[in-house]
C-alpha cells in the first residue's frame, strides 16, 4: 500500500463541510448531492463525466482524508468489495487513491436503509423481515466463504434496492479468527456479540450470526433483544464464565411478538446465545433455517403474457429453405 503516499495527489479545494453540488471530486466526478455523512466518511451522489452515468461516491471527511491509516482502510474496503460478486452486496466500480480525496465509486442504491424503513413502519411482517434477512445472510455467507467477517451488521448498513436488500459498509470487515484489532468500540454496540465487545477473543462467523439475530429481532418487533449495551468487562466475565450470575439473556421473540412461528423464535434465540459456541456455527446454516419462512415469489395473477411483435425478416433464411 506504499503507492498511496508515492503518488502525488491532485489538489482539490473544498470547505470543511465537504463537497457541495457542482464541486468536482478528482477529474471525472461532479457532485450532484450529499447522501449521508458519518464521523469519518461522507457519501455523495455523483455524475461520472467519463462514463456518463450516476454513482454513489464514498470519501473520507477532513481531517481523515489526509490520514494514511484511514486512507488505507478505505482502500482495503474497496479492494474487498471488488473481490465480491453477490447480488445482495453493493457493487463497486472504481477505487481511486491517487485523487485527493481518495474515493470508492459504487452503484447508487435507491434506499431507504433498513433503519429508515423500520422507523417508518414500526416493524415488518414475518415474510418481509425473513426474506430481507435471508438475503443479508446470503451476502454474509459469501463474505465468510472468502474468509472475511463483516462485523458491522445493523439496519443502517443495509439498503433497499428493487424491493430486496443490499449489504453495504465493509469498512471494519476483518479476516476470520482475528481479534477486533482496534480495541473495544469498533462496531456498533447494540449489535456486537460479547466476543466483539471485549476484543480479547477471536472473532468467528458466529460473531456476524449474533448481529444478524439482533437485526432479525429488531425488524420483527421494532425493539432490541438486550435491555442495555454490554460493557467490555462484563462481556469478558461472561465469556470466561467467571461470574455465571452475570449471564446475559436476550428477550424472547415470542414474548414481544406472540404469533411468530415457534421455529423462528428458536432460530432468533440460537443466534443470540452469548457463548459463540452455542450459536449456529455457519451463516449457511442460518440461511437454510431462514428459507423455511420465506415464501417463493408469487406469480402475479394479473400478469398477462406480453405480446412481443415478431421482427420482420427482409430476407428468407437460406439454411432453413434449403
Ligand atoms: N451505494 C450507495 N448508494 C446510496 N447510498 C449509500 C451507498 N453507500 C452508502 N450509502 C449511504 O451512506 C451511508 C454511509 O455509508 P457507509 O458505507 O455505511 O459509511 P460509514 O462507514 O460512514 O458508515 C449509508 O448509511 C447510506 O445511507
Ligand atoms: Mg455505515
Amino acid at each position: 500500500m506504499d503507492n498511496i503516499v508515492a503518488v502525488k495527489p491532485i489538489p482539490i479545494r473544498r470547505s470543511e463541510s465537504g463537497f457541495a453540488p457542482g464541486d468536482r471530486i478528482g477529474e471525472r466526478l461532479t457532485v450532484v448531492d450529499r447522501i449521508a455523512e458519518g464521523n469519518r466518511t461522507a457519501v455523495y451522489a455523483v455524475w461520472d463525466n467519463e462514463q456518463w452515468a450516476a454513482f454513489a461516491c464514498k470519501v473520507l471527511r477532513p481531517p481523515y482524508d489526509q490520514e494514511r491509516h484511514a486512507i488505507e482502510s478505505l482502500v482495503r474496503e474497496g479492494e474487498l468489495l471488488a473481490s465480491m460478486s453477490h447480488p445482495n452486496i453493493v457493487r463497486l466500480f472504481d477505487i481511486s487513491y491517487t485523487t485527493d480525496p481518495a474515493y470508492l465509486l459504487m452503484e447508487q442504491l435507491e434506499g431507504p436503509d433498513l433503519r429508515t424503513l423500520l422507523d417508518q413502519r414500526g416493524r415488518l411482517s414475518v415474510q418481509q423481515a425473513t426474506s430481507l434477512v435471508a438475503e443479508v445472510a446470503g451476502a454474509l455467507a459469501h463474505l465468510h466463504q472468502l474468509g472475511y467477517l463483516h462485523l458491522d451488521i445493523k439496519p443502517r448498513n443495509i439498503m433497499m434496492q428493487h424491493g430486496g436488500a443490499r449489504l453495504i459498509d465493509l469498512g471494519i470487515a476483518r479476516l476470520v479468527g482475528r481479534r477486533t484489532g482496534e480495541g473495544p468500540g469498533s462496531g456498533t454496540t447494540p449489535y456486537m456479540a460479547p466476543e466483539q465487545v471485549t476484543s480479547d477473543h477471536p472473532l468467528t462467523p458466529a460473531t456476524d450470526v449474533f448481529a444478524l439475530g439482533v437485526l432479525l429481532f429488531e425488524l420483527l418487533t421494532g425493539a432490541r433483544p438486550f435491555p442495555r449495551p454490554l460493557a467490555p468487562r462484563a462481556a469478558d466475565a461472561i465469556l470466561s464464565q467467571r461470574f455465571p450470575q452475570l449471564a446475559l439473556r436476550a428477550d424472547r421473540l415470542k414474548d414481544v411478538r406472540p404469533r411468530v412461528p415457534a421455529a423462528l423464535d428458536t432460530l432468533v434465540a440460537d443466534c443470540l446465545e452469548v457463548d459463540p459456541r452455542d450459536r449456529p456455527a455457519t451463516m449457511a446454516e442460518v440461511l437454510a433455517s431462514l428459507r423455511q419462512f420465506v415464501a417463493p415469489p408469487s406469480v402475479k395473477a394479473t400478469a398477462k403474457p406480453r405480446l412481443v411483435p415478431t421482427p420482420l425478416r427482409a430476407e428468407p433464411l437460406p439454411a432453413l429453405l434449403a
